[in-house]
């Protein structure tokens, strides 16, 4: 009788224990999502990919009225180097105030379109060892160079009126990469090397006053989900059952 109950027990506790222990050492299988082979590049159709980006408006009608579209498309289709853009947003040209692009000629709005593009293929990977390489070529040959400049870590597309960097990638397959930036690149070889010095931003009382605005290199702390407190949960029931189950074994050992 006594030994028979004692046997019941030590059985479920036994029980019990590996129970608890498969649920500790039953974690989910970490599932290393297998990257999907890359597609044959197809045909990209600029103007369409544009159109539905952005909004790259402003961009898009410059791209056209200059046809600088079409040596950018041919670029894309052509080409083994393929293309890099930079896409100004439709804000960047309507805050554009100071050199106004309203009475450019024909001859430099096209230069000016021509300037966001590099006749090359690039990641965002890339852009560290063009910050080596600096200045860099754009489509409009010549004067008018790129700047890449690695502020720690962080990028910047620098033309000399202009410093900014890409927030955001719409596209990026070789052979075509476009990035959207914040503002519209002004060469230097339309607007001259008279650059009036950018208005410090009025919050932080800066002792530097028209050095370029410091991006504070936001740190991400987005809340760490645990994955494993259900499991926990789990195990924290099973220990206090056991602690149960313990306690009403040494009850019954004394009643027998
Ligand atoms: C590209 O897309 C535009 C806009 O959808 C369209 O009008 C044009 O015909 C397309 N070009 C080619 C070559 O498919
Ligand atoms: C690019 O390729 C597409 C599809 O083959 C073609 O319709 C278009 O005319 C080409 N455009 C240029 C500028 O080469
Ligand atoms: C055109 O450019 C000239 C010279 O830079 C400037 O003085 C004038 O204000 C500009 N006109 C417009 C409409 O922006
Ligand atoms: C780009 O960098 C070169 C070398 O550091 C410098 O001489 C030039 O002024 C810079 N150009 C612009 C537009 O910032």
């Amino acid at each position: 009788m006594e030994s028979s109950i004692i046997f019941i027990v030590s059985s479920t506790l036994l029980l019990l224990c590996s129970s608890s222990a498969y649920a500790k050492t039953a974690s989910p299988p970490l599932l290393s999502p297998t990257p999907a082979p890359a597609p044959a590049p197809a045909y990209v159709n600029l103007t369409d990919l544009l159109s539905v980006a952005g909004p790259f408006h402003t961009f898009l009608s410059y791209l056209k009225s200059t046809k600088v579209i079409d040596t950018f498309q041919n670029q894309a289709n052509n080409t083994e180097e393929g293309i890099t853009i930079f896409v100004p947003k439709d804000s960047a040209f309507s805050s554009l105030k100071k050199p106004s692009l309203t009475n450019l000629t024909q001859a430099q709005l096209k230069s000016l379109v021509l300037f966001h593009g590099l006749p090359h293929y690039y990641t965002l990977a890339d852009f560290e060892k063009l910050s080596s390489s600096s200045p860099i070529t754009t489509f409009a040959g010549g004067e008018y160079t790129l700047n890449f400049t690695d502020v720690s870590g962080n990028v910047r597309i620098g033309s000399g009126w202009t410093s900014t960097k890409v927030s955001s990638s719409v596209h990026s397959t070789d052979p075509v990469a476009i990035y959207q930036i914040d503002k519209v690149l002004l060469p230097e070889a339309i607007f001259g090397t008279d650059i009036p010095p950018t208005p410090a931003p009025a919050p932080a009382p800066d002792i530097a006053p028209a050095a370029d605005s410091p991006t504070s290199t936001k740190s991400k702390s987005s809340p760490s989900t645990s994955h494993d407190g259900s499991s926990s949960n789990r195990i924290m029931t099973l220990g206090t059952w056991s602690h149960l189950v313990l306690a009403m074994t040494g009850l019954l050992v004394m009643f027998l």
